[in-house]
């Protein structure tokens, strides 16, 4: 060891051959001895005086390694037991830590409360890229007045920037027209009185690529498939089988007999055959005459919509022109009031869906929002459920994503008991949404809430204090706390409460 006064080389730091304790113990003596000299020299001889030592200092050595042993914190493996805390001391601890987001792609949301950092969201931009995220298709549940339908709109009015369409086939508070007209989109009233009439046997255009043959079979699929929701829907049962093979006869010859004429066939001329047991033995080629007579009561079920409540909305050609360049076309069924008007809604929405589903069929359409607002009141009803599923199951084939927006989780439940079909094709839904946002629970169904999403006691806890426009996001197994932001002039425009101020 060298040591020059006042000042050290590094060189003097290293002294590879000497051993810990030696190196230790002859910087003690250096120390001691040029401490004694120092109060000598300055004639203190009190031992608690400090005194400046101005003598040759041996300066500590180290080897180049590092200390030896346990002390040496170099290499090894660091045990230390486990430590838990508090998010609040977390958050003390990692101030700087937050979820990452989803990226900066996509549609503006608003604020990422635990991020503190804008929200965006983009379903067909996440496909592919986020791990788990099987499907554009998005659930929005939450308790009135909690902004569901307000972040449904504005979803739908920021994608239009991004050059989404937007089709919503139900609108039964009518809130949607102020929307569509701001956008310049196309809205179709239905209702007793009213002009707007759709024909739900309308044929979509053959998409380019597809043999003429197969086409008209798929459109026979869809006709039948409409005419059987129709029929489930009235009588509230399952169709028997010869009253299939009644509906499948009826739309052939009314087919064939429309054909001739070149016209589209109409629901009134399905229900005219099926009124008609002559004329149906005589299609079906039957002698005994049973086909005429097993028909009667979908007969009458398909009355309802030609001469019942539903009169002249749905038995006439379509009198809106379907524009796949308007921005958004939503189908107003606030009108359909009165008694029954549950069951009328229904009807009005298996033909709307039908009548958008066929206009929508083509793959070439562009990527495509179609949201079912108030999708709660359609749960109940399998022939609506089914319909859906069709349309889920096509979303990514189409370019199609999905809203569904319900009040409770437990709607879903309402369905059907477990184990049955309407249950099943709830539970289907759901399972093909890859997004789900949970607006505020009441607390009686945060215990269901958490065992359908499969929520952790936190995010339970969350859903049951959120404010209004905040919702839990979760997107494909990640979750996020964000709060919608709106625009003043969507505020405006989608403003439900007016009539409370
Ligand atoms: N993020 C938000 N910030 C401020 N106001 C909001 C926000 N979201 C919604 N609102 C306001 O709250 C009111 C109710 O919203 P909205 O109609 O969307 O609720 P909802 O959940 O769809 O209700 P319902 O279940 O009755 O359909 C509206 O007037 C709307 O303007
Ligand atoms: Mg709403």
């Amino acid at each position: 060891m060298t040591s020059r006064k006042g000042r050290a080389r590094a060189s003097d730091l290293f002294t590879p051959r000497r051993t810990d304790r030696a190196t230790r113990k002859a910087s003690r003596r250096a120390l001691a001895e040029a401490t004694a000299r120092a109060r000598a020299t300055a004639g203190r001889d009190r031992t608690d005086e400090p005194v400046v030592i101005e003598a040759e200092m041996p300066v500590p050595v180290y080897p180049a390694s590092g200390r030896p042993g346990a002390a040496s914190a170099r290499g090894g493996r660091l045990k230390l037991p486990a430590h838990r805390m508090t998010t609040a001391v977390a958050c003390g601890a990692y101030p700087f830590l937050a979820e990452g987001g989803l990226g900066a792609e996509g549609i503006y949301i608003g604020r990422d409360v635990h991020a503190e950092a804008s929200f965006t969201f983009d379903p067909f931009s996440l496909y592919g890229k986020l791990e788990g995220f099987t499907n554009p298709n998005v659930l929005l549940a939450g308790v009135i007045g909690q902004g569901k339908s307000a972040l449904a709109k504005s979803f739908a009015l920021r994608s239009i920037a991004h050059g989404y369409r937007v089709y919503v086939p139900c609108d039964p508070k009518g809130e949607w027209t102020p929307v569509a007209a701001a956008l310049g989109g196309t809205t179709i009233a239905l209702g007793p009185g009213l002009p707007g009439k759709l024909n739900p046997l309308d044929a979509a255009p053959r998409p380019d690529g597809t043999a003429e043959s197969d086409w008209a079979s798929e459109v026979r699929k869809r006709r039948l498939l409409l005419l059987g929701s129709l029929a489930r829907t009235v009588l509230g049962r399952d169709l028997l089988p010869m009253e299939h093979t009644a509906l499948d006869v009826a739309l052939d010859t009314v087919v064939t007999a429309a054909g001739a004429t070149h016209r589209t066939p109409l629901l009134g001329d399905i229900a005219g055959v099926l009124n008609n047991p002559a004329q149906l033995d005589a299609a079906a080629g039957t002698v005994s005459g049973r086909l005429g007579d097993a028909a009667r009561d979908v007969a009458h079920a398909l009355r309802r919509l030609v001469h019942g409540d539903l009169t002249g909305m749905f038995d006439a050609p379509t009198t809106a022109v379907f524009d796949p360049r308007s921005p958004m076309l939503t189908i107003d069924l606030s009108h359909l009031g009165g008694s029954g008007a549950d069951t009328a809604l229904v009807l009005a929405m298996t033909c709307a869906s039908a009548w958008m589903e066929s206009a929508l069929a083509d793959p070439s359409g562009g990527r495509r929002w179609i949201v079912y607002d108030e999708a709660w009141r359609l749960m109940r009803h399998d022939g609506l459920l089914e319909r859906m599923q069709a349309q889920w199951k096509l979303s990514r084939g189409l370019g199609i994503a999905n809203l569904m927006v319900i009040h409770r989780l437990s709607d879903l439940l309402t369905a059907g008991d477990a184990g049955s079909r309407g249950r099943a094709l709830a539970e289907g839904l759901l399972a093909d949404c890859s997004t789900r946002i949970i607006y505020r629970q009441e607390t009686d169904q945060l215990t269901a809430s958490a065992g359908l999403l499969g929520l952790t006691g936190v995010e339970t806890q969350a859903i049951s204090a959120l404010q209004r426009g905040r919702g839990l996001w979760k997107v494909a197994g990640r979750s996020f706390v964000v709060q919608h932001l709106l625009h003043p002039h969507e505020a405006r425009l989608f403003d439900t409460d007016a009539r409370m101020h």
